[in-house]
């Protein structure tokens, strides 16, 4: 996320919702990633939250008033418009959205946003009646059209008291959300591209089952590399903590079994299937309809072999579309992970150390080597899971062209 972020030059508008608070910590996430946030607030804005606040967090001056900037050229509003790698506003009240849809130039973010080419995402937040009227979703589809984007709103309890849709998005969505627009690489564009993410479930009972510790960090990281690369991104997801990222499809998963199933439905559509997954190798052959009793002093499962998901993708394979598997290991990794490469018929494997601490399950780290069919090895001493996922797509983006 940071190298995405890293030095580019965000106007982060504020407008006049409660949720106005929350783009406190939009702006201090966006400063942690290395953005540079210049904070611009409109009149009601500024009666909510303290410019102070966002000068605090962002160390630049924030603009409140239309004439302000003609004391400071560095904000005048059309060398802002240029020199913007993206322009956020949010919260976004209907008003803001109403002018940008319209045209309308009365105070100094509208200005700028009509004298901007920069990409520009709004994150809406307002009453649900103010959201679902047709004026609004007239409105949005109107910015749409003209390649603006949107993240949220969702549904929830909202300020005025109402529940309903309306309610600005969690700041970590917003954040994501902007990832493919600063991306400067679009090499994937109208590539799709496959993941499975996460642990399985293999049911023991309906309220017991056999699990392993993949958090589904390295299939979000993934994820949001082809995302960032411009690519439409669907995530066959198991169990995870890892939340999966904003504008991908994610199809949610339990048991191997499943997993497999919708691998097989979404395989030939894809251009690129990365098996992130810790797919469990064993299933319970009859798992019990009812609850298990404790009433016996052992109890034997019997265990049966699960279908190997990304070697029926590797012998799937149709021309021009590209495998790619892990190979989690505890020994030998090299050579395990070649003999897999073969066995599975992938493109690329990625050989990772398990079970230290600082590289394997749960972990925001990972050792690993990328093997290709030619024994070609990119060794990555420890890298995070964010640095892995841009070496493998500069591994794929080079293949596929
Ligand atoms: N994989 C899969 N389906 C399985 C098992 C594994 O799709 N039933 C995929 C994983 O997502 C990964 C690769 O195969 O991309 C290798 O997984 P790994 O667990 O390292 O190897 P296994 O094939 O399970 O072999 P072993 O457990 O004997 O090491």
């Amino acid at each position: 996320m940071k190298r995405i972020f890293s030095n580019k030059e965000i106007v982060l508008g504020v407008t006049g919702s409660i949720a106005a608070y929350k783009a406190c910590e939009i702006a201090s996430r966006l400063v942690e990633y290395g953005a540079r946030v210049l904070p611009v607030l409109t009149e009601s804005a500024a009666e909510l939250v303290g410019p102070a606040s966002f000068e605090a967090i962002t160390g630049r001056r924030a603009i409140t008033g239309m004439f302000e900037p003609l004391q400071n050229p560095e904000i005048e509003h059309i060398a802002v418009a240029t020199r913007a790698h993206l322009f956020l506003i949010a919260p976004a009240t209907a008003n803001v959205i109403a002018k940008a849809a319209h045209g309308i130039a009365d105070d100094w973010l509208t200005t700028t946003l009509l004298a901007t080419k920069a990409p520009i995402l709004f994150a809406p937040a307002m009453n649900c009646n103010m959201y679902t009227h047709p004026a609004t979703q007239e409105n949005i589809k109107t910015l749409a059209g003209r390649g603006c984007r949107f993240v949220g709103p969702e549904e929830g309890r909202l300020a005025c008291g109402f529940s309903g849709i309306g309610r600005m998005i969690d700041p970590a969505t917003i954040i994501e959300a902007c990832v493919p627009l600063l991306a400067p690489k679009k090499e994937l564009a109208g590539k799709r591209v496959l993941i499975t993410s996460g642990a399985n479930h293999e049911p023991i009972d309906p309220v017991r089952f056999i699990g392993n510790r993949s958090s589904g960090k390295m299939g979000r990281a993934i994820a949001l590399e082809a995302l960032a690369r411009g690519a439409e991104v669907t995530i066959i997801s198991g169990p995870s903590e890892a939340r999966m990222p904003w504008g991908a499809t994610v199809i949610s998963v339990g048991s191997a079994g499943e997993m497999a199933q919708a691998v097989e439905r979404e395989a030939p559509k894809a251009d690129v299937i990365i098996g992130a997954a810790a797919v469990a190798d064993y299933t319970v052959a009859n798992p019990a309809a009812d609850k298990i009793k404790r009433d016996q002093e052992t109890l034997t499962l019997t265990l049966v072999q699960n279908p190997d998901i990304i070697a029926g993708a590797g012998a799937k394979k149709r021309p021009g579309q590209f495998v790619v598997g892990f190979a989690a290991e505890t020994e030998n990794v090299i050579p395990n992970a070649i003999a897999k490469l073969k066995r599975k018929n992938l493109d690329l494997i990625v050989a990772n150390l398990i079970g230290t601490s600082d590289s394997g399950f749960g972990t925001d780290t990972i050792s690993a080597s990328l093997i290709t069919p030619d024994r070609h090895i990119e060794d990555l001493p420890l890298v995070t899971k964010d640095e892995l996922a841009n070496h493998l797509f500069n591994h794929i983006v080079a293949a596929l062209a």
